[in-house]
């Protein structure tokens, strides 16, 4: 036995992350269930460090050094749960076995439980930053024993990203299906901000009348600013592509139908459990969904819009200033949601999660790095029990300064028609928690007229019931 990790599932995320684990120095076990691309991986790369190719499931496991480590990486789901069947019964107590895929939490608390029966580790991994990430450095949220991260820790470490002060963009998040949690969370809030950005692309184009090069042009400038982050990076870079074929913009001969493969759909399903308003994310994750319905898109064309003409030149500069606002404005109460739901799902499920931690993580490596989670981090580092990231003093400060702009930007969408449901999403958020009285007493006199369901008083203490179908006396409940 001479390798320290092992890596099983060759695709291409198991090939790079096996690629980074040797070329930090650590010896390698590689494993796939086709043998061929076990030998093309040591073939194409055996140079960058080394590796022990394993044929066999047998061979694998007697590579590792105790305790084992072995990293998964296959299709979340019945891959998951196979590769888990067959590996289990080879391993002794002590061992660990690492998924590193986009799995549900719900199936990572599942698997742990299982497996810590039998003695063996089971670390739910996040893992972002695509393909790139997984070779040069990811985001890494590792979920598990405390014993697990000790043995395990110190190479995620060495292998993740680093943040521009140097810290490692890993950390162990908490027991069982913690980190898979806030992985799942961390691509709730992936959609939210390109939805955010794609909404900001929309209105400078047809509210302002910008091309997608200047477009380009104006996320680059953002860059520099306090909205740089890799997210508004690659905009600039889809923005300014040019089609070959055509000499089109890129935007231009795509299809508008975006495709999703689940975890932000997941984010919304568990926050709806958990009661808590991911409006933001909620509004991503269905505005992918409403352009992937071309039938009713196409029996909707008729439909009367407004018929405001577009913004003068002049005007047009003012304009994307205000639609900067906007999306910063916007993108705070994104990451305040997204941050809520990682906190209630800590509460709910007794994972004592660092939020400050997880901010410090997610500022290299992942999909939604950007310097505006230093912030993030520094908000919770300096109140751990933040009610919400609202409750910051400069975010707070920073939401109010956006404010009218952000309400000009939904004016001029609303008056030209373009739909900007995450933007409008984030400011009814903001208005509902700034506001003296919600209109949800009118609601519960409803319930309490058709269904008897109760009231409190917001003068006195007790539940109530008026009768309503006789007297309209109130009487206690
Ligand atoms: C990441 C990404 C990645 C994920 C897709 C989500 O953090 O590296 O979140 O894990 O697979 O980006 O893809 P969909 O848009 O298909 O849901």
């Amino acid at each position: 036995a001479s390798a320290q990790i092992g890596v099983t599932g060759l695709a291409v995320m198991g090939r790079n992350l096996a690629r980074n684990f040797a070329r930090n120095g650590y010896t390698v076990a590689v494993h796939n269930r086709t043998a061929a691309r076990t030998r093309a991986l040591v073939e194409e790369f055996g140079q960058e460090g080394d590796f022990v190719a394993a044929e066999s499931a047998e061979d694998f496991v007697a590579a590792l050094e105790r305790p084992r480590r072995l990293v998964v990486m296959v299709k979340a789901g019945e891959p998951t749960d196979a590769v888990i069947e067959e590996f289990a019964p080879l391993l002794e107590p002590g061992d660990m076995i690492v998924d590193g895929g986009n799995a549900h939490f719900a199936d990572t608390r599942r698997r742990e439980r299982a497996l810590r029966e039998r003695g063996v580790h089971f670390v739910g991994a996040g893992v972002s930053g695509g393909e790139e990430g997984a070779l040069n450095g990811p985001s890494i949220m590792p979920g598990g024993s405390q014993e697990s991260y000790e043995a395990l820790g110190p190479m995620l470490e060495k292998i993740s990203a680093k943040a521009a002060d140097g810290s490692p963009c890993t950390a162990h998040i908490g027991p069982d299906g913690a980190g898979h949690f806030v992985k799942m969370v961390h691509n709730g809030i992936e959609y939210a901000d390109m939805q955010l950005i794609a909404e900001a692309y929309q209105l400078l184009r047809e509210v302002a009348g910008h091309s997608p090069a200047e477009i380009a042009d104006i996320f680059r400038t953002w860059n520099t600013g306090r909205l740089d982050s890799y997210l508004i990076e690659i905009t600039a870079e889809v923005l300014a592509h040019v089609d070959s074929a055509t000499g089109e913009p890129f935007v231009d001969v795509v299809r508008d139908q975006a495709e999703q493969k689940g975890t932000g759909r997941w984010t919304v399903q568990i926050a709806l459990d958990l009661g808590v308003p991911v409006s933001g994310i909620a509004e991503a994750v269905f505005a992918r969904s409403l352009s992937g319905h071309r039938e009713l898109r196409d029996a909707s064309r008729g439909l009367a819009g407004p018929t405001a003409e577009p913004l003068g030149k002049a005007d047009a500069a003012a304009f994307a200033d205000q639609v900067e606002q906007a999306l910063y404005a916007s993108k705070i109460v994104s990451y305040t949601q997204g941050f809520h739901q990682i906190a209630a799902g800590s509460e709910e499920y007794d994972w004592n999660i660092d939020l400050g931690a997880v901010a410090s993580i997610w500022r290299g490596g992942c999909i939604i790095r950007a310097a505006f989670l230093d912030r993030i981090r520094a908000a919770y580092d300096a109140r751990s029990d933040l009610p919400s990231l609202l409750a910051d003093e400069g975010f707070a400060r920073e939401i109010g300064e956006a404010q009218d702009d952000w309400r000009a930007v939904l004016v001029a969408a609303t008056r030209q028609g373009e739909p900007a449901p995450g933007f409008a999403a984030a400011l009814a958020y903001y208005d509902a928690l700034r506001a003296d009285r919600l209109p949800a007493a009118l609601t519960q006199g409803q319930r309490d007229y058709f269904g008897a369901h109760t009231y409190r008083r917001a003068d006195r203490e007790g539940t109530f019931h008026t009768l309503w179908g006789g007297d309209r006396s109130e009487v206690p409940a």
